[in-house]
């Protein structure tokens, strides 16, 4: 009698694949990134004590990443300058340590890696600290290198995440700068105490919605997926704190489906990305909530009005409830309500699921894709 063993299936708790795992676990790597960290609806951040002084007194964020921790980065700057009214830039670590960039120690450079191992992070952190800034890593993997180079760390709390795309991490990225960005904010002063709260039931809020669009959503967008299998190209377009999601949503159809894939600012549509409008094209809109802001709204909807006049085929990321979009996509994918700056922990699920979907579809290995490496330690 011999007992078959596969420690690597084991491993993935009964999923096809880790990414299906890591996908399934969206919720908890909210959730474990702020547990132990809120109480009594306030911030408390262990590891930032001792930094008051500091956070008073900077004057400008730079945020450092590449790939999907780049675009949580581009989420994280909404937030931040919401509610701590320090200017931000978020830019491309490779990219950063070869111009000259203006910082010094009035400058707090916030790293986000989920390995730590990233070498173009790593050396754009060295950069940075050594020109005088003070720094900062959200790094998801206790004691590696970024985190040990930097003044400060904020753990994420994904869990080990073993598929070369990041899915989980990416969402626990943005849930530190959240906490990051009240907990500076606390320090300052830029937010009320009971604004504060509320954005503090806000992300609370947010494990619950993500399981419930796994819940209602994943095995609908697995069978848009299949249909779309020989899709060659497919765009993504998205206004505010949707722009960094459609980013997120073309990498991930980039990385692992090896399909064409490009995301937008949707105001930038007209400038340029209109002209591949062409009948048939698949194209992603995120759409903001009418609730928040009528404006925005109404402005994605002619977006979506424009592109469905010239053939388009609309997918609609919306949330539950916005009728608006409905004459004119061809699919709406639902997401529960949310404060618009919490869309993104929200909209970026269903598009981690049609890319893991499509790539599934395809035959491909969804974990390991060609020419990819999960950590890439060289420049
Ligand atoms: C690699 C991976 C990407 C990841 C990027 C940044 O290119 O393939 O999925 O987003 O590195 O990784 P990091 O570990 O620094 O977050």
């Amino acid at each position: 009698f011999e007992v078959l063993w596969d420690a690597a299936a084991a491993d993935k708790g009964g999923w096809p694949s880790f990414m299906a795992k890591e996908v399934s676990e969206e919720p908890e790597a909210v959730a474990n990134t702020l547990r132990g960290r809120i109480r009594d609806g306030q911030i408390v951040i262990p590891e930032l004590d001792g930094l008051d002084e500091l956070f008073a007194s900077i004057n400008r964020v730079i945020v450092i990443a590449c790939g999907t921790a780049a675009y949580a980065g581009m989420v994280g700057k909404y937030a931040l300058e919401q509610w701590t009214r320090v200017p931000v830039d978020v830019e491309l670590a490779h990219e950063f340590r070869y111009r000259d960039p203006v910082i010094g120690p009035d400058t707090l450079v916030v790293s986000i890696s989920q390995s730590g191992e990233t070498m173009d992070t790593l050396m754009a952190v060295k950069y940075a600290r050594d020109r005088g800034a003070r720094t900062l890593s959200i790094c998801n993997t206790q004691g590696a290198t970024i985190p040990r180079e930097s003044d400060a760390i904020v753990y994420t709390h994904a869990g080990p995440e073993v598929a070369v795309a990041s899915t989980k991490a990416f969402l626990a990225q943005i849930t530190a700068l959240y906490l990051l960005a009240l907990h500076v904010a606390r320090v300052r002063g830029s937010l009320s105490a009971d604004e504060a709260r509320l954005q503090v039931l806000e992300l609370e809020a947010i494990p619950a919605k993500i399981s419930r669009i796994l819940e209602l959503e994943q095995s609908r967008i697995e069978q848009l997926a299949y249909w779309m299998a020989d899709t060659r190209s497919v765009l993504f377009l998205g206004r505010h704190v949707g722009y960094p999601i459609a980013l997120e949503g073309a990498l991930k159809l980039k990385e692992i489906s090896y399909i064409h894939a490009e995301g937008f600012a949707a105001g930038e549509l007209k400038h340029g990305p209109i002209a591949l409008i062409e009948p048939g094209q698949p194209v992603f809109v995120i759409v903001p909530s009418p609730r928040e802001s009528a404006l925005l709204h109404s402005k994605v909807v002619s977006n979506i009005q424009e592109i469905r006049a010239r053939g388009a085929r609309v997918i609609a990321v919306a949330e539950e409830g916005d009728v608006a979009v409905l004459p004119f996509a061809d699919e709406v994918l639902r997401i529960p309500l949310a404060d618009p700056l919490f869309e993104p922990l929200l909209a970026v699920v269903p598009l981690h699921i049609f890319a893991m979907g499509l790539a599934t579809a395809k035959g491909l290995d969804v974990d390991q894709p060609r020419n990819l490496a999960k950590s890439v330690t060289v420049e």
